[in-house]
C-alpha cells in the first residue's frame, strides 16, 4: 500500500503559504499549514489542518510534527516558510538592535534546525516509499548581499541560519534520496523582487502563485536541484 502524500507548511498566512497549500492539495497532497494563531475554521473549510505553531519554539515545532503525524502521516515535504524582520530603531546603526529583538530574531532562524531534525526522522521513517523527501525555506537574497543593508542586519543573521542549514543538510542527506532548499525569489535581473503593495509583478502581489509553481517544481522533478534555488515571477527557475 502506498503512504499518503503529506506536507507540513510552518508559517503559512494569506501569501506564500495559501497559495503552496492550494497548488499541493490539488495536486493530491494531504496539507497542514501551521501559524501562531490559524484561522482554524476557515483552514478546514478549504480541506486543510490547521496547526497551531511558534517557529520560534522548539517543542511547539516538535509539538505540530507529531499532530500531523497522529492525523495525516509522515510529512514528506517541509515548507519553513518564516521570516521576522523586526526594524531597528535607528536604520544605520546594525548594532542598535536590541538583544530581545535580536534574540527572538535569531529564534526564528534557529527553528528551521528543529524542523530540519523532525523533517530528517519523517523522511528516513517513509524511507521505503517512492514519494519525494523534499525541505524547503523560504528565503531571500540577504545571504548573498551581506553587509549593505543595515536595517536588516538581524534579519540577515537569520537567513543565513536556513541558509547554511540547508547547504549542509542538502549535501550530507542526498545519498538518501532527500533534499533541502533554500527558495528565493527574485526579480528579473536576479535582484531583490519588487516589495511594493501594488507592484505588476513582485513579491506581495504575485509573489504567492510564483512560490506555489517554483515549490511544486522543485518537489516533483525528478533530478535534484541545488540547496540555492532562485526563482522569478513565474515560478521558473532563474539563470
Ligand atoms: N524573496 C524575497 O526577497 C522576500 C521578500 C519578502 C519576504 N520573503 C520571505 O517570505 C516569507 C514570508 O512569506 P509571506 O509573507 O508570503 O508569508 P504568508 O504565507 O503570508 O504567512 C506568513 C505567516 O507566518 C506566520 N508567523 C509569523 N511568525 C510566526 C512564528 N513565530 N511561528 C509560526 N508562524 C508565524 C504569520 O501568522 P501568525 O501571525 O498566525 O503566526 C503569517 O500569517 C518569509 O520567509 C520572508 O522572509 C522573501
Amino acid at each position: 500500500m502506498s503512504s499518503p502524500l503529506v506536507v507540513l507548511i510552518i508559517g503559512g498566512g494569506s501569501n506564500v503559504g495559501a497559495h503552496v497549500a492550494q497548488k499541493l492539495k490539488t495536486e493530491g497532497y494531504r496539507v497542514a499549514i501551521g501559524s501562531r494563531n490559524p484561522d482554524s475554521e476557515a483552514l478546514k473549510r478549504q480541506g486543510l489542518l490547521p496547526v497551531s505553531v511558534d517557529g520560534a519554539d522548539s517543542k511547539s515545532i516538535k509539538d505540530a510534527f507529531k499532530l500531523v503525524r497522529d492525523h495525516l502521516g509522515e510529512p514528506n515535504v517541509v515548507v519553513y516558510n518564516l521570516g521576522l524582520h523586526i526594524p531597528p530603531k535607528s536604520p544605520n546603526d546594525p548594532l542598535a538592535v536590541s538583544a530581545e529583538d535580536f534574540a527572538k530574531t535569531s529564534n526564528v532562524g534557529g527553528g528551521v534546525l528543529v524542523a530540519a531534525q523532525e523533517a530528517l526522522a519523517s523522511f528516513r521513517s517513509s524511507k521505503n516509499s517512492n514519494a519525494p523527501k523534499v525541505f524547503i525555506s523560504t528565503g531571500n537574497l540577504l545571504p548573498f548581499i551581506k553587509k549593505t543593508v543595515p536595517s536588516f542586519f538581524a534579519l540577515d543573521l537569520q537567513k543565513g541560519i536556513m541558509a547554511t542549514t540547508m547547504q549542509y543538510a542538502n549535501q550530507f542527506y542526498t545519498e538518501e534520496g532527500f533534499r533541502f532548499h533554500y527558495a528565493t525569489l527574485v526579480g528579473p535581473d536576479g535582484g531583490i523582487p519588487n516589495l511594493s503593495s501594488d507592484a505588476k509583478e513582485g513579491f506581495f502581489t504575485t509573489g504567492g502563485p510564483a512560490h506555489a509553481e517554483a515549490y511544486w517544481n522543485l518537489i516533483s522533478r525528478a533530478e535534484a536541484e541545488t540547496w540555492d534555488y532562485r526563482f522569478t515571477y513565474d515560478g521558473k527557475k532563474f539563470g
